[in-house]
């Protein structure tokens, strides 16, 4: 599955995306280690802080397929610059150890390792002095 491809998953799971509050649709397509790929759009609800973004909800959909080891995200909205994954789906991504994160809009991609946006995730917990 090339990038571009992946970004073209993510393009049409935001067709899906339902957000009557926001009116921000946002897709996500994740790819596992063996090579499928988890469609994700963002779902509100309207007590806004129960909303799921679309990253979160490709995790929790291919966890429940029982995959747990992914290669790399896409994440795309129709935004000026490239969206960018909220705090707690970088903290999310980091727990599957998702490496790599693509951000599209229109125009283009660009591609961060998970390192870059969300440095130290872990480092510490549950370590013993
Ligand atoms: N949202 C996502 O789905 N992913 C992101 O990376 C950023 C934000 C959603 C949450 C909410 O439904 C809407 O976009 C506005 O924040």
């Amino acid at each position: 599955m090339t990038t571009e491809d992946l970004i073209a998953k993510a393009w049409e799971a935001r067709e899906k995306a339902y957000a009557p509050y926001s009116k921000f649709q946002v897709g996500a397509a994740l790819l596992s280690s063996d090579g499928q790929v988890f469609p994700g759009c963002n779902v509100e609800n309207i007590s806004y802080g129960l909303t799921n973004c679309a990253e979160r909800v490709a995790i929790g959909a291919a966890v429940a397929q029982g995959v747990r080891s992914f290669d790399r995200v896409a994440v795309v909205a129709d935004t000026g610059e490239p969206i960018s994954p909220c705090g707690a789906c970088r903290q999310v991504l980091a727990e599957f150890g998702v490496k790599t994160i693509i951000l599209a809009n229109k125009q283009g991609s660009v591609e961060f390792s998970l390192e870059e946006l969300l440095p130290r995730a872990s480092t510490g917990i549950l370590d013993k002095a």
